[in-house]
């Protein structure tokens, strides 16, 4: 594969050639240019897929190369860097289109990970089928399951931001595994062994979310009979999780971005200025960038949560990972409760392809975790579903018969279906039985997941096959 090429711009030479030799040395072809100007004329020639771009620099700056590169057709990403202090020219080139921004001076994991990034986003928007075949290299996590393209795509992402220590905000509706994600990016961090702190925003009043943060010192409240440190400090050395950060109010927005820009801050009702080395993970199931719109959320905040963003998508999108989820629940709770179900009743996983999952994973969980009480036998049967999920009762089709009438399409499902309540789920299983890609069947289960009654007779042609 060409190595992805990017173009360094920067007045300081220094600078520029320090960093173009170090992404040389990380596998990048890379050209330098001094101004935006050059940079300009650099970008027609060279066709970098990512730029990095100093905004204050004499002749052209920053974000005119960005502007006049748009308007000359470049689909470059655009990376721009910037002095610590001066956030608001970072937010400035991010509303003109730039993709992230990196402080000066310049942490070279940090820089990596943003190149990633924008290397991802490129991919997704021009190049779907490389994306496609760089997901076939499974990522895992041993809590998290997901094999679908969807998750695993997020996956990449968390194993890229993991060993960082870049703010990470994890977006996604409720039950989609946020909190999950939060703690996979602690624990495949060199923090791991350091505390992993969760703060729910949502669950205090803003005094109190304010103490619980930052601490407070005897006597700062009527109840303040200590002093007491907050979470920020307990953190120190591990990663905050802030969850629900959506909720917190305009005020402790602004204290939250002066902790993020300097690392340090007072406890409540002290003087004394405490420092901490703090990694901050932050989720919430609002749409942050539309509470930015609408004048609730700082955008400048925002733009520092977001240094790395992780979009968890909800189970319907990728329904093709509910087989295996459903066998990862069985297991858990025939443990925990100590039922011998060991895996579904014809039909039954028909029924959960179709149900829409407002609730997500968290509403498949307790689904199943309901269904193995209830579970009479050894096999978990539609009946043990909620009635909302049950759906109509599946044709009773006699298991092993090829049934006279039924179109190709019905026996495949059928084949599909059943095959994957035998192996526990697990799409790799059923594609080596049935000697179909993994692929194939992943697609097929999205299909069936939307109802989608009729075959997609070439639908095989957009599907790159599984290597082996
Ligand atoms: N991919 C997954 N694999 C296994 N379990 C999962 C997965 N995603 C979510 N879960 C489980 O579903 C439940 C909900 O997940 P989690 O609490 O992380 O969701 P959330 O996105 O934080 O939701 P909320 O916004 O409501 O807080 C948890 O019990 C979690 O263990
Ligand atoms: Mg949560």
């Amino acid at each position: 594969m060409a190595k992805p090429r990017i173009l360094v711009v920067d007045d300081e030479v220094n600078a520029r050639t320090g960093l173009k030799s170090l992404l040389e040395e990380e596998g990048f072809e890379v050209e330098e240019a001094a101004d935006g100007e050059e940079g300009l004329k650099r970008l027609s020639s060279f066709a970098p897929a990512v730029v990095l771009t100093d905004v204050r620099m004499p002749n052209m700056d920053g974000l005119t190369l960005l502007r006049k590169a748009r308007e000359a057709g470049s689909d470059a990403v655009f990376v721009v860097m910037t002095a610590f202090g001066s956030v608001e020219m970072a937010v400035d080139a991010m509303r003109a289109g730039a993709e992230n921004y990196l402080l000066k001076p310049l942490d070279l994991k940090a820089v990596l990970v943003v190149i990633e990034k924008a290397l991802e986003k490129r991919d997704l928007t021009r190049d779907t089928a490389a994306l496609r075949a760089r997901v076939r290299d499974r990522f895992s996590f041993p809590n998290i399951i997901g094999e679908s393209a969807e998750l695993q795509a997020v996956f990449e992402v968390v194993k890229q931001a993991a060993p960082t220590k870049a703010t990470v905000l994890i977006l996604g509706e409720s039950g989609t595994g946020k909190e999950l994600v939060a703690q996979a990016l602690h624990e495949e961090s060199p923090r791991k062994d350091k505390p992993f702190i969760k703060v729910n925003c949502a669950a205090l009043s803003e005094s109190l979310l304010e103490s619980e943060l930052f601490g407070h010192e005897k006597g700062s409240f009527t109840g303040a009979v200590g002093r007491r440190e907050g979470r920020f400090e307990l953190a120190d050395g591990g990663t905050l999780f802030l969850d629900e950060v959506g909720e917190i109010s305009a005020s402790l927005q602004i204290k939250l971005l002066r902790v993020l820009q300097t690392r340090e801050f007072e406890r409540v009702g002290g003087t004394q200025t405490v420092k901490v080395d703090v990694r901050l993970v932050a989720a919430t199931n609002r749409d942050l960038a539309a509470e930015v719109k609408a004048g609730r959320f700082r955008e400048d905040l925002y733009y520092r949560l977001n240094v790395v963003a992780v979009t968890l998508p909800s189970l319907r999108q990728r329904k093709s990972d509910i087989p295996a989820l459903v066998s990862h629940f069985i297991h858990k709770f025939a443990g925990a409760y100590g039922k011998d179900v060991k895996g579904l009743a014809p039909g039954t996983l028909n029924a959960l392809l179709g149900h829409s999952w407002p609730g997500n994973v968290r509403e498949l969980e307790n689904a199943i975790e309901r269904g193995v009480v209830l579970c009479k036998t050894n096999e978990l049967g539609a009946d043990d579903l909620p009635p909302s999920i049950r759906g109509p009762r599946p044709k009773d089709v006699p298991a092993g018969s090829l049934i006279p009438g039924a179109t190709l399409a019905e026996i495949e499902r059928e084949a599909i279906l059943r095959t994957l309540e035998m192996v526990s789920g697990s799409t790799t299983r059923a594609a080596e039985l049935l000697g179909i890609s993994v692929r194939k069947i992943q697609y097929r289960l999205k299909e069936y997941g939307t109802g989608a009654g009729a075959p997609a007779a070439d639908s095989d042609d957009e599907l790159t096959p599984e290597p082996h």
